[in-house]
């Protein structure tokens, strides 16, 4: 097995950043180098004010400090990394297709083929290229016969790496990693070049917690293991639909079929639906997959999981709309929290985008409070959408930095991310602030029905009637 010295990784974005942070952190002899076609990125990534990094994770910072110079590195000399590295991580974005065949389901390849070909044409020795980004099943084989045939005449192993932390809890997942899984081909310089991945990671993990299969398995099972997940959370969440109609209380349900140790706790928690750059992108992409090769029931099957998310979404905002009497117009609406999740500055896909754009249909004026979220990035997300003009976005909606200021002469405030500091605000003060009746929609389930109830607010939470 052959050790390496150098590793380069290109894509200084979600993932790229902090496993290479914590790769570099783990392995001190290795020197690592992260690059980007994003000067604006890199840039901030070599800043001095480790409070202003591009990606918000929490104990990423302290990581950046000890490692960033010593054998961490950030550039945008592409060229250069790939030349020096060893082993060559692809860490690009993945996003689904918005064009041509496919469009809306399949993943969009292009910067990956680009890294490719870039490798080929830079590279002067041998290299192990690991597909670090999630990839549809058979895309190594893709990147194998980009590098084979316009290389110099340099030998390519690929390996199949793909990343399962979350956002939010990101260094803790890869200090922790519950698996890591390599996949690469079954041939003898294969089974080096995993066992040379293999070698990096055993550095801080016990050698059980690293799988090695075939390439293919190992780029199935990522998209699997998001669907399962995602899967998990519609299912609870059609649950919730059926308890608010029947007086059962959804935790309670979760919590009692969580106790079967063959169902587990986790990922039970129902919510106003789930969001993040991957579930939706990953699951439309086993879609594809499966439809591109007749197995239309298959397909079916795991598009209902997009579907009912969907409709989780739609009915919490409806639920808004017809309990303040069916008009929200010209009605100010706060919205706690606008990231997908807590504990991250990332808004991709979050139920808040999809909640305030029904709402602006409606006429709604919305006020916005996160944490960690900017003011250009909710405005960015809303004009995406395409749903109206960009000025109508901006008259209709307003960003605020304090959570009192959003609640002041609000008819209703509806929590979208669960950030803990909503659960220990002044709901007194808040309620104080409010117009009344003073609604409050929890679609993080977050808040005490009690303490709620006893305060005056007309409380719902998701999954109680
Ligand atoms: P991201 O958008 O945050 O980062 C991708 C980066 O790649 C961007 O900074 C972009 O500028 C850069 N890039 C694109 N093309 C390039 C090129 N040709 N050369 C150099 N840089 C280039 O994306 P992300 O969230 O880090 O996701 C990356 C991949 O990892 C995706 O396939 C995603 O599905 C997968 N993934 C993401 C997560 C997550 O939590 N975000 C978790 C597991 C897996
Ligand atoms: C998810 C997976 O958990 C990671 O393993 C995977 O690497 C990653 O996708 C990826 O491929 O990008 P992430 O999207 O960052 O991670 O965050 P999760 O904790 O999985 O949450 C996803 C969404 O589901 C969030 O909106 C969250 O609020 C929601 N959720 C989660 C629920 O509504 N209920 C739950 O019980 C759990």
């Amino acid at each position: 097995m052959n050790k390496v010295n150098q590793i380069c990784c290109i894509g200084a974005g979600y993932v790229g950043g902090p496993t290479m942070a914590v790769i570099a952190k783990q392995c001190p002899n290795i020197k690592v180098t992260v690059v980007d076609i994003n000067q604006k990125r890199i840039d901030q990534w070599n800043a001095d004010d480790l409070d202003n990094l591009p990606i918000y994770e929490p104990g990423l910072k302290e990581i950046i400090a000890e490692t960033r110079d010593r054998n961490l590195f950030f550039s945008t000399n592409v060229d250069k990394a790939i030349e020096d590295a060893e082993m060559i991580f692809i860490s690009v974005n993945t996003p689904t297709k918005t064009y041509g065949k496919g469009k809306g389901q399949a993943s969009d390849l292009k910067y990956i083929e680009l890294c490719a070909r870039n490798i080929a044409k830079v590279a002067k020795t041998d290299k192990i290229v690991v597909e670090k980004s999630t990839l549809p099943v058979r895309t190594a084989e893709a990147i194998k016969s980009i590098l084979d045939n316009t290389g110099n005449g340099v030998q390519f192993e690929i390996l199949s790496n793909p990343e399962f932390l979350a956002e939010g809890t990101a260094v803790e997942d890869l200090l922790a990693a519950d698996r890591v899984l390599i996949g690469g081909q079954e041939t003898p310089s294969g089974q080096a070049a995993k066992d040379t991945l293999s070698w990096v990671y055993e550095h801080w993990l016990p050698k059980e917690r690293v799988l090695q299969t075939n390439v293919w398995s190992s780029e199935l099972s990522k998209l699997v293991a998001n669907a399962f997940l995602a899967q998990r959370v519609s299912s609870i969440n059609s649950i919730s639909a059926l308890c608010e109609k029947t007086d059962a209380n959804v935790a309670e349900v979760s919590r009692a079929i969580g106790f079967d140790s063959r169902i587990g706790s986790k990922f039970l928690n129902s919510s106003v639906g789930f969001g993040g750059s991957c579930f939706q992108k990953d699951i439309l992409n086993l879609v594809y997959i499966a439809k591109s090769f007749g197995l239309n029931e298959v397909a079916d099957y795991w598009e209902q999981v997009i579907i009912m998310n969907d409709y989780q979404k739609r009915r919490f905002a409806e639920n808004i709309i017809s309990t303040l009497y069916n008009t929200v117009s010209g009605k100010k609406i706060a919205l706690y929290g606008w990231a997908f999740k807590k504990d991250t500055n990332d808004t991709r896909e979050s139920a808040a985008i999809y909640v305030a754009d029904l709402l602006l249909e409606e006429q709604a004026e919305i006020i916005v409070y996160d944490p960690k979220v900017k003011e250009d990035t909710i405005y960015n997300d809303l004009d995406y959408l395409n749903s109206r003009d960009p000025k109508e976005n901006r008259r209709l909606l307003k960003v605020v930095n304090d959570p009192m200021e959003a609640a002041n002469d609000a008819h209703a405030i509806a929590i979208l991310t669960e950030w803990d500091e909503f659960k220990t605000l002044d709901w007194n003060k808040i309620y104080s602030e409010m117009l009344k009746p003073a609604f409050v929609f929890d679609g993080r389930r977050i808040l005490e029905r009690e303490k709620m109830d006893e305060i005056g607010f007309k409380f719902y939470r998701i999954g109680e009637s």
